[in-house]
């Protein structure tokens, strides 16, 4: 397609979107999560042009705009999402950056939009890759992942953590990753062969930029100011523990006191989840998935019926190790981890219990863990 409309041949680029096993709302707090990538990714084709704009299509919203260089501002559009990577890009300072303008893109995705599953940051990768090919740069993943989300916090507007673009960027095939926020530095877990990641999405949609999301955030930030101004050094959730919360909880507001619970409960979730998976002890792991789950929809009240309905649905069912809404919440998918012998059979079941339950058809996919984004040879 990108040669049809463009009459270049594209040097194509590949962002994984992303499933999070566990850890939710935990990123910007420099606490753990441990995302994996999944087999569903945006394409993006990039070639030269001699006219000095920027040219950008996406197949999936059959759209096309024509820049006639990098903008300095959003303009509240789909394309926000690669020009704020663009611009980010190309207000750094090395000569080769300088150059970014004058190239046509073209975009093509598969991983389901405002479902969770990190269409924003494959999209931001996927386009970071293919702009610093075209300038001769380069970054290290986690170098990257950076900026990819300033040009989500900055440019977008859009308040996220690091966990999508660093997953989407750094992950490694068959493995889940441990990634401390704080540091970016991180851990592999392998999932083992009998394992599936059933992803199955409620069809309610999700969203990181306008309403629920960034009021969590602030409701968990008011608590741990409170914590902050007993106790010196601390700055982030990462740094409170529970037993701090019950000492100064009643100073805080209601909602804030169990937003911050799920946050500083989740870490240690997380990391002991992690344990349970490299020591390959799935019965635990799947425990603290529901454990998760229950703290994520009581506590933090980052579910929905829906996806509720979805979580107890798939309790009984055999082969299921653990599930939980992932993601920034509100609607969205569940990840399920299955026994791959019954994974076929257990979407099945699922798929038609929910649409039974809740009048709405589901989809229901059987996942792996892919790797992160490269260049397609
Ligand atoms: C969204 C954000 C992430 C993270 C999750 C919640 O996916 O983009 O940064 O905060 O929600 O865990």
């Amino acid at each position: 397609m990108h040669r049809e409309r463009f009459g270049a041949e594209p040097e194509i680029f590949v962002g994984p979107g992303r499933v999070n096993l566990i850890g939710e709302h935990t990123d910007y707090a420099e606490g753990f999560v441990m995302p994996a990538a999944i087999n569903f990714s945006t394409l993006a084709g990039i070639s030269q042009r001699s006219d000095g704009k920027i040219a950008i299509y996406s197949e999936n919203q059959g759209e096309e705009r024509v820049f006639d260089g990098v903008q300095a501002a959003r303009s509240n559009h789909w394309t926000d999402y690669p020009m704020g990577v663009i611009a980010i890009l190309s207000s750094l300072a090395s000569e080769e950056e300088r150059k970014i303008s004058g190239f046509s893109l073209s975009i093509w995705s598969d991983v389901p939009m405002s479902s969770g599953l990190s269409s924003s940051a494959a999209l931001e990768v996927a386009t970071a890759l293919a702009v610093l090919s075209l300038v001769g740069a380069s970054y290290p993943g986690p170098k990257l992942a950076r900026l990819c989300q300033r040009a989500e916090n900055e440019f977008v507007g859009a308040n996220c953590g690091i966990m999508d673009q660093f997953i989407s960027l750094n992950a490694e095939k068959d493995h889940a990753l441990l990634l401390d926020c704080r540091d970016l530095s991180f851990k592999l877990a392998p999932i083992p062969d009998h394992v599936a990641l059933v992803i199955a999405n409620t069809m309610v949609k999700h969203s990181v930029a306008g309403g629920d999301y960034p009021t969590r955030r602030r409701e968990s930030e008011a608590a741990c100011a409170v914590i902050a101004s007993h106790k010196p050094g601390v700055k982030f959730l990462r740094d409170c523990t529970l037993a701090d919360l019950e000492k100064w909880g009643s100073e805080m507001e209601p909602k804030s006191y169990l937003r911050a619970k799920h946050v500083i409960s989740e870490n240690l979730r997380t990391v002991a989840a992690c344990e349970a998976l490299l020591k390959g002890d799935m019965k635990e792991l799947g425990r603290l998935m529901a454990e998760a789950h229950q703290s994520y929809s009581r506590d933090f009240e980052g579910s929905c019926v829906e996806a509720d309905a979805m979580v107890a649905l798939a309790a009984d069912l055999p082969g299921l190790i653990g599930a939980r809404l992932t993601g920034g919440g509100f609607g969205g998918c569940t990840i399920n981890l299955v026994e791959q012998s019954e994974a076929a059979a257990f979407a099945e079941a699922l798929g038609a219990r929910y649409a039974e339950q809740t009048g709405i058809v589901p989809q229901i996919h059987v996942c792996h863990a892919s790797g992160g984004a490269h260049r397609l040879e």
